[in-house]
């Protein structure tokens, strides 16, 4: 049985959709539990249900075989792991946003940008590029009220239909990383063997996959998995 570490949320019903089209389903009992850890009815996987920002460390430390989860969490948690695969869902960019009055708004006359964000190394990364400095802000979720009350000049955030900003008057400045945040396999050097087990479940559910993938699988022999991506 392959464990994969599964993001809850938004992106959890797509994969289990995505699986479920490859034969794989779990039971509607073991989904209206409160279960962590579920299996598929055909005994092949077993997805432990967790935090989309932990589902690297499942991964990474070898307790999961594979995960899912956005490449923004890839991104942040800066995790050594390889990513072979697009699974093309949970498209969304990671943006700049803030105020439309102070759209315009030069960064030189700010002596230090606070930025709220869940993404503190993304954001850092971002501005330090541009030689702003910054203070980041590290929030846990609605982001968009950090420039609303003052909290923050600009937030770093996700936008999938742009409707959280637009509702709280809040406008794209730039984006960062543009369909970058899809959800990703992972899969640790230890358990290399697994590998094609899930690139078969992605292809068999009319996935496509591309050379260079946008998705992942992530280990620490990225030579190993190579062929994943193809
Ligand atoms: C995410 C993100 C934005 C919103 C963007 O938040 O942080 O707030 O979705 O979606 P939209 O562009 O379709 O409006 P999420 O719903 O995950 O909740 P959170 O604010 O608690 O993190």
């Amino acid at each position: 049985m392959l464990t994969i570490a599964l993001s809850k949320g938004r992106m959890q019903d797509d994969a289990l959709a995505l699986f479920a089209r490859a034969g794989h389903l779990v039971a509607e009992s073991e989904l209206n539990s409160r279960k962590l850890i579920v299996s598929t009815t055909d005994g092949r996987y077993s997805f432990v249900l967790v935090k989309p920002g932990d589902a690297p460390t499942y991964v990474e430390y070898g307790v999961a075989d594979a995960g899912v989860c956005g490449r923004d969490v890839l991104m942040e948690s800066r995790a050594d792991v390889h990513e072979p695969l697009d699974l093309k869902f949970g498209r969304c960019k990671i943006a700049v946003a803030g105020k439309r009055e102070v759209l315009g708004e030069d960064y030189n006359l700010l002596a230090t940008v606070r930025v709220g964000t869940k993404y503190p190394r993304i954001a850092t990364d971002y501005f330090h590029a541009k030689g702003v400095p910054i203070e980041v802000i590290t929030l846990s979720g609605s982001v968009e009220l950090a420039p609303l009350l003052g909290l923050s000049d600009r937030i770093v955030d996700l936008v999938e239909t742009g409707q959280t900003l637009k509702e709280n008057g809040l406008e794209v400045i730039d984006v960062i990383a543009e369909s970058l945040a899809s959800p990703t396999h992972v899969i640790p050097a230890r358990t290399a063997s697994h590998a094609p087990h899930v690139a078969d479940t992605s292809r068999s559910s009319g996935v496509k996959r591309k050379r260079r993938a946008s998705v992942s699988f992530f280990n620490h022999e990225k030579k190993s998995f190579s062929s994943c991506s193809r």
